[in-house]
């Protein structure tokens, strides 16, 4: 018997409609189904967070959640969030403290960027920090990371503190 399902979904705004296998992971179907590479892959266990999409709005582990789960669902990867230019500020800023440097961790870190800066505009040093602590990087050290998310924050008229 097939485990093949049929899903249909809302993808960086684009209707797709596919046939997954049950045990397709949303961030496979991103890369492998749709080619959107923006986002990575790392541990596939849920740890490192490189594989951050959003989901209905907020930001899940793409190789914890089943492509056939999302039915119906609104999926955002970074290249959505790239072209409707809502996380500019953060990739200028990204790129003006140095906070990507092999780039890996990157896309993963600016929607979990982004999705802190949603809900609390004006999150201290300490508060981003524990955000952006389910990401790894292995490159920054982090202090670039919460430096560029702090003068977002800044900018956007918070006033993150230390
Ligand atoms: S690849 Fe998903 S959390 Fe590491
Ligand atoms: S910039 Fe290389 S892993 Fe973060």
């Amino acid at each position: 018997m097939s485990s093949d399902v049929d899903i249909s979904l809302t993808v960086n705004g684009e209707r797709v409609a596919r046939r997954v296998e049950a045990r397709r992971h949303l961030i496979d179907f991103l890369r492998l189904d749709l080619g959107l590479m923006g986002s990575h892959t790392g541990c596939e266990h849920g740890v490192c967070g490189a594989c951050t999409v959003r989901v209905d709005g907020k930001i899940v582990r793409g190789c914890l959640v089943l492509a056939a789960a999302l039915d119906g669902a609104e999926v955002e990867t970074i290249e959505g969030v790239s072209d409707s230019g809502e996380i500019r500020d953060l990739q200028e800023a990204f790129v003006a403290r140095n906070a990507c440097q092999c780039g890996y961790c990157t896309p993963a870190m600016l929607l979990t960027a982004a999705d802190l800066l949603k809900a609390k505009p004006q999150p201290t040093r300490a508060e981003i920090r524990e955000h952006l602590s389910g990401n790894y990087c292995r490159c920054t050290g982090y202090h670039a990371i919460v430096d560029a998310v702090e003068t977002v924050a800044k900018q956007r008229g918070g006033k993150a503190g230390a």
